[in-house]
């Protein structure tokens, strides 16, 4: 079906930011706001997937025909992923913390009048690489992010390496870009064997259709 290609095929996808407790009433964030990986779910659920949309907290709605499940934590979008496998495509395009607080207090931290205060962190599992790495269900096609604010390509191509992921779409967050919250992405997609293929500055949606498209045609051969 050309409209249709990922018909029978399932799709997971991770969005938005990652909350880290600190306290009852803190956390660690950062300034994602989901709106690339909730395009990207509803392309592939377009596609004809069945889609599973992992999604720390944000304020947008589920995409139509996709399924949502709700996290706050890495840890707990980690097992919310495997939980979904087995699966033929895998994007992550959550902005996973590197860290969370070693201890969660159970009480809100007074602050000392005068004192410095600092918060322990402990290493955030990656999801991207467990996927792509996963020893009994690893997807068929494994994508991860590169958001960066140096060389945006040299980073994502170490990344590539570095987390056995099949391909990434690398873009630049520099502050001036306006990616993080906005309407438009700037993005280079780089495969193994294959040159790096920038694309022009579009709406997020747009970026989200050509990708499902180049999945469609590297899964099912089909232009679409
Ligand atoms: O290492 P870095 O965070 O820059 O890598 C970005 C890519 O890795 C994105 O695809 C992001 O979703 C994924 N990632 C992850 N789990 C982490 C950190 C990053 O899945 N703990």
């Amino acid at each position: 079906n050309r409209s249709q290609p990922l018909v029978g095929m399932r799709a997971l996808v991770t969005g938005g930011p990652t909350h880290e407790p600190i306290d009852p009433v803190r956390f660690l964030a950062n300034r994602s706001s989901g709106r690339q990986s909730y395009a990207i779910a509803a392309a592939l659920a377009e596609a004809g997937a069945a889609v599973t949309l992992v999604s720390g907290p944000v304020a947008l709605s589920p995409p139509a025909g996709v399924e949502r499940i709700g996290v706050t934590t890495a840890v707990e979008m980690l097992a919310a992923c495997e939980a979904a496998l087995p699966v033929d495509i895998a994007i992550c395009a959550a902005a996973v913390g590197d860290w969370r607080p070693l201890h969660v207090d159970a009480m809100k931290i007074k602050k000392v009048a005068g004192k410095t205060m600092s918060i322990e962190l402990a290493e955030n599992p990656d999801i991207l690489a467990s996927l792509s790495r996963h020893p009994q269900s690893r997807p068929r096609l494994v994508v991860g992010f590169a958001a960066e604010t140096g060389d945006p390509l040299r980073e994502a191509m170490a990344k590539l390496e570095r987390k056995g992921c099949d391909w990434i779409v690398a873009n630049d967050v520099s502050p001036n870009q306006g990616v993080f919250g906005g309407l438009n992405n700037t993005v280079t997609l780089l495969r193994r064997d294959r040159p790096p293929e920038a694309w022009p500055t579009a709406e997020k949606t747009s970026v989200a259709k050509r990708l499902v498209a180049e999945i469609a045609l590297d899964l099912v051969g089909e232009d679409f």
